[in-house]
């Protein structure tokens, strides 16, 4: 399992393996927004990776495109719905 501290929150939740970071959000009741419900078309769950980047699966050529469309890039920027955690990270989740 990894850890998912969540700072702007103060609260740390757990991923299972293979689980994306927006749902280990969702099971632990912390919210965040999703229009699409996690069909990577909306953009809305955007988070920031404030350390453990190094934890985290690279991002698809797909989000990278959805990420540039709703003008929200950078090193750190990722959709939660797309984020899988492999170890210990701490998030701060955009706020729209
Ligand atoms: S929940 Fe819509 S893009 Fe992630």
């Amino acid at each position: 399992m990894a850890m998912i501290y969540v700072l702007d929150k103060d609260v740390e939740v757990y991923a299972r393996e293979g689980e994306q970071i927006l749902f280990a959000l969702w099971d632990n009741r912390v919210t965040i927004t999703s229009i699409c419900g996690g069909n990577m078309s909306c953009g809305t769950c955007n988070i920031e990776i404030m350390e453990g980047m190094e934890n985290v699966n690279p991002p698809s050529d797909d989000e990278k495109r959805l990420l540039s469309r709703i003008k929200r890039q950078g090193p750190n920027v990722r959709l939660a719905c797309q984020c899988v955690p492999t170890g210990d990270v701490a998030i701060r989740i955009v706020p729209e």
